[in-house]
Parts: C-alpha cells; sequence; structure tokens
C-alpha cells in the first residue's frame, strides 16, 4: 500500500461471519459476533462511499489471538498476529477494497 493513500482498516473477526457460524447461544458471545457482522456490513457500505476518494476500506481477522478476548489457549501469540498483519497491510491494494481477509489474506466469507 502506497504511503500516501488513507485507508480504514477494521479489525474484525471470523466469529461474525454468517456464513461459517456456529449454532451459539450465549448472549455475550451472541453479542460480540453480531457487533462484527454489523461493523462488516456499516464497513461495506463505507467502502462503496469513500471509493471516489481514493480511501481503501479492509476488514482484517486477526486470527486467534492469545489476548484477554481470546484467553491463553488461543492458536496464535500476539507477535505472530501483529507481525501478519502488518506484513498484509503492507500489500493492501484496489483488489482488497471493500472486502474481508484473515490475517494471512485468505478471504473470510462473510
Ligand atoms: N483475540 C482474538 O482472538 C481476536 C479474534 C478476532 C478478533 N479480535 C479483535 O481484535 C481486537 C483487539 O482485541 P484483543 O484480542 O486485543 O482483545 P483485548 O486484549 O481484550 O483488548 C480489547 C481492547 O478493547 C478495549 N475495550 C473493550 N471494551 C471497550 C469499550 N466498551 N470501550 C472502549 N474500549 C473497550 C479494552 O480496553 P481495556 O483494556 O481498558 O479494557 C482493550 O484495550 C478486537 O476488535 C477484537 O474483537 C480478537
Amino acid at each position: 500500500m502506497s504511503c500516501s493513500r488513507a485507508a480504514v482498516i477494521n479489525i474484525s473477526s471470523s466469529l461474525g461471519s454468517l456464513e461459517t457460524t456456529s449454532t451459539e447461544t450465549k448472549i455475550p458471545v451472541l453479542s460480540y459476533k453480531a457487533s462484527k457482522a454489523a461493523l462488516n456490513m456499516l464497513m461495506r457500505g463505507v467502502a462503496t462511499s469513500v471509493e471516489k476518494d481514493h480511501i481503501l476500506v479492509v476488514m482484517l481477522c486477526p486470527g486467534w489471538v492469545q489476548t484477554n478476548i481470546g484467553g491463553p489457549h488461543a492458536s496464535l501469540h500476539v507477535t505472530e498476529s501483529v507481525e501478519s498483519l502488518i506484513k498484509l497491510m503492507a500489500t493492501l491494494s484496489n483488489s482488497h477494497h471493500g472486502r474481508f481477509f484473515n490475517q494471512t489474506g485468505v478471504v473470510v466469507p462473510w
């Protein structure tokens, strides 16, 4: 990504994916998932509206990370996740605009 280009990079979650969701019943988890689905929907609209201004909008999932949210058994250390995200961010271009990816650049289904 060119340093001169504005970008809105949203930290979403694959838990917000409607296509891959499990049948979760716990309200706090459901609320979290709904908030990420809402973020994705909002940012897809924003992506369209700022396209003319050449502003890049992307949704990224950091993976399952050992933080307060992810817990100690998560598969990724914070450093691994952040390094992957930074590497990916450096490759972002028009082809990523308005889309949803995990930390390695694989598309996450809506
Ligand atoms: N960890 C994962 O496995 C994982 C997976 C997918 C997506 N994500 C996303 O990654 C992002 C970072 O999360 P994390 O894993 O780094 O979690 P984290 O360590 O628990 O950090 C969450 C941060 O959000 C802040 N926060 C929580 N509720 C807030 C509120 N109501 N108003 C303002 N700030 C609030 C917390 O502030 P305090 O420290 O002051 O409480 C904390 O700085 C989040 O968007 C999360 O959804 C994480």
